[in-house]
């Protein structure tokens, strides 16, 4: 197969890319990035040189240049991991989600139906579905949920959703969906919870915690979720929307103590700071269609998951101290300055 990916540059598209490269080796990979902030040509390192993989650094919501990429690769299937990713962003600068995450799958959605119908798979978040009540354990996402979305970020995601379905209602292509839980793991922006306490604590500096840190989501190692893309590109049924999660609900303070301890840091780091505006309060995913239909299941438990993340950590410094310069510096004392009076 020749396999298309958007976003391979970024934390689970490039997971995604080393996956494929191990574990169908025959397969053709190209990575389709447009390098953002979140894309880092370092996590593909070390596939420079293998023959059956290539890099092309290209916008998605560039129609001319997904057209040659596409004409010049001829792919089998589209995997779109390609999008702005981060829900604190939305908040300050939604336009550039429905741009990247709206119009980019679009393009690429049009692309692949000029093309004569690409194969095309929408990599997509449980954060479409809203959230859930904190005091309701019986209660998780299935693919019937309402969407019902929170931020600019899940917002711009289901908006997705729907024009992906609409071109295998309106055109018949050939399309897949996946909405997976909080993915966790190797090569993970810091930016994000685990990552940000994971190199903040490495440095003795604070760990800010929003709200009351009682907000629970549901981890899931990325290779799980690698896992679960590659069976649904392969053998899921067209049209149709799988949940992926791993039954790993946790509170956020229970997830910042497991990390801090897993590194032997003090709990004493933790700072409690003003919530973020609209924060889903539960995700809890049931991932019982693709477990029925595919066979997948979660094969790595939270603790051992968090122990494997601190390890890469702990043994790929330069990989994040490389990311962690004046604009990273800049984005965190914007994104945090006095936050920390509640
Ligand atoms: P990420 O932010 O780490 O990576 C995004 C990648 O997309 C980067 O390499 C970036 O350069 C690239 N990109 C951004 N805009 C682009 C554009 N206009 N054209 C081409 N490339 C562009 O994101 P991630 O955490 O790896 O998430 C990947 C996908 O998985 C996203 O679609 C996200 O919505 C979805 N998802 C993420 C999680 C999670 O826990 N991180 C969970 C469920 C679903
Ligand atoms: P995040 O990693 O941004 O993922 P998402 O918002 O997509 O779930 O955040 C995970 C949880 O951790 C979320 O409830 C917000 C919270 N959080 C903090 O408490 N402090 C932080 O500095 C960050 C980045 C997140």
């Amino acid at each position: 197969m020749k396999i298309f990916v958007t976003g391979g540059a970024g934390f689970i598209g490039g997971n995604f890319v080393h996956w494929l490269r191990a574990t169908h080796p025959e397969d053709d990979v190209l990575c389709y990035d447009a390098l953002t902030y979140a894309g880092n040509m370092e996590t593909l390192a070390d596939l420079a040189g293998d023959a059956h993989f290539r890099f092309v650094k290209g916008d998605i919501t560039d129609a001319a240049a997904v057209k040659k990429a596409f004409a010049e690769f001829g792919p089998d299937a589209v995997v779109n991991f390609a999008a702005e990713s981060h829900v604190d962003r939305s908040i300050t600068d939604p336009g550039l989600f429905l741009r990247t995450n709206v119009l980019g799958t679009g393009v690429l959605l049009d692309a692949c139906r000029a093309c004569g119908g690409v194969r095309f798979h929408q990599v997509s978040t449980d954060e479409v579905y809203g959230d859930l009540p904190l005091d309701r354990p019986d209660l998780f996402f299935t693919e019937d949920t309402p969407l019902h979305t929170s931020s600019p970020y899940s917002a711009s995601k289901a908006a997705a959703d729907l024009l992906v379905q609409s071109y295998w209602r309106t055109y018949k292509l050939p399309v897949t969906i996946s909405r997976c839980s909080n993915n966790y793991g190797p090569w993970h922006f810091p930016e994000k919870l685990i990552p940000l306490v994971i190199t903040r604590a490495l440095n003795d500096e604070t760990i800010p915690v929003y709200g009351k840190g009682e907000n629970v989501r549901d981890w899931l190692f990325v290779t799980d979720h690698c896992r679960a893309i590659d069976a649904i590109v392969r053998r899921g049924r067209l049209g149709e929307v799988y949940n992926v999660g791993g039954h790993a609900e946790r509170a956020n303070i229970d997830v910042v103590k497991t990390v801090l301890t897993a590194l032997g840091k003090p709990h004493s780091l933790i700072r409690f700071v003003a919530d973020r505006p609209g924060h889903d309060r539960r995700y809890a995913i049931d991932a019982g269609k693709l477990q029925r239909e595919l066979g997948w299941s979660p094969t790595v438990r939270f603790d051992e998951g968090i122990a494997a993340t601190v390890r890469w950590y702990l043994d790929n410094e330069p990989w994040w101290r490389h990311i962690m310069g004046g604009e990273y510096q800049d984005y965190y004392r914007r994104m945090y300055a006095g936050r920390e009076s509640t």
